[in-house]
């Protein structure tokens, strides 16, 4: 048997997900279990950094599961768990902490943005720690490849460092991962702005098709196209975006010289893109759907697939105490 290249990746438990989420991360973690040896996460001890109040991360944790589940992850092929079950994270993320300058995670961009943005004025250890957190998530698994978005890059630069940083101290236990980039396509939401949760123009998975089409019908177009009678310009309309995502090349273009010289209606062109958009859609909700009957198959799926990622982690543990020669 050949040895797959390792890619490790986790998400903050939200809940239930939408079409942004799925094409900007869950697309890409599925296409990659085909080939590589994949463990993926849900990141629960990172939520507490902001909000203490953890009613809803049980909950939200399964959801976001039978979310990937839908989306194609294959517990057989791919090690799904929980962080908080593998608590060898925490110990390693403790001895990271003694190598890690704190000028390092001050730094940090997302560190910065949300003390500005959240006008936090006594951040906490955690909140700091937070990306050096993360750098034991990816490390524990020694991975070849770390996929995230742009946004989470600087953690993986971070933890390239702290890995040179641990293995100098200590000795070559860790290999320097790679982040590898998932090329976002642009979502918009049905206003137009970017699809967000908070900005309620999301299409959730858990839409069925006569939801995704209610929302569709309305959605903001290129807003010089009041009249039928009006040419229009499918590069700055958010229809067109999701066009591109789902509607193949010649349709795509037909649409869009029908737009430009008002051959075709707004109305005309989003049945277009329902026609393409929905049958892959369909199928993922199926699949979601199939899974949040079984919540607790979806449950028994994290703590098999903590077991296993647990096993890995006792190993570099390991070799990580070893390392650091505490013991008589
Ligand atoms: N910080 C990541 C996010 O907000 C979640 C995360 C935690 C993560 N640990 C990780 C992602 C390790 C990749 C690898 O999206
Ligand atoms: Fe947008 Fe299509 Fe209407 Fe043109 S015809 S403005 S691309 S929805």
């Amino acid at each position: 048997m050949t040895v797959r290249d390792r890619v490790l990746s986790g998400m903050r438990p939200s809940g239930t997900l939408h079409l942004g989420n799925y094409l900007g991360a869950l697309a890409n973690w599925v296409k990659l279990q085909d080939d590589h040896d994949c463990f993926y996460f849900s990141a629960d001890w990172h939520v507490l950094t902001d909000d203490l109040q953890t009613g809803d991360v049980p909950q939200n944790t399964i959801d976001m599961t039978v979310e990937w589940l839908g989306a194609g992850l294959d517990p057989e092929r791919s090690t799904l768990f929980i962080q908080s079950q593998v608590p060898e994270h925490a110990e390693l993320h403790l001895l990271f902490s003694m190598v890690t300058p704190v000028s390092w995670l001050e730094r940090v961009p997302t560190y910065r943005e949300r003390i500005e943005q959240q006008e936090i004025t006594s951040p906490s250890y955690g909140l700091l720690g937070y990306p050096l957190l993360q750098s034991a998530d990816i490390l524990m698994y020694k991975p070849k490849w770390v996929p995230v978005g742009a946004d989470q890059a600087p953690h993986v630069e971070l933890t390239r460092e702290v890995a040179r940083r641990f293995n100098n101290a200590f000795g070559a236990v860790f290999p320097e991962p790679d982040v590898k980039l998932t090329e976002i396509p642009k979502v918009p939401g049905t206003d137009g702005r970017k699809m967000s949760k908070s900005y309620g123009n999301a299409i959730e998975l858990a839409d069925s098709s006569e939801t995704i089409r209610q929302k569709v019908r309305p959605m903001v177009t290129d807003p010089a196209r009041k009249r039928r009678t009006d040419p229009g310009n499918p590069a700055i309309c958010p229809v067109f975006d999701l066009h591109k995502i789902f509607t193949p090349d010649a349709e795509r273009e037909a649409c869009a010289q029908g737009c430009r010289t008002a051959g075709i209606g707004c109305l005309d062109c989003k049945d277009v893109l329902l026609k393409h958009m929905l049958p892959p859609l369909e199928k993922i909700r199926e699949r979601r759907q199939s899974f949040a009957e079984k919540p607790d198959r979806v449950k028994e799926i994290l703590m098999e697939g903590s077991r296993r990622a647990r096993a890995v982690a006792q190993k570099t543990m390991a070799e990580v105490r070893a390392a650091v020669r505490l013991n008589p």
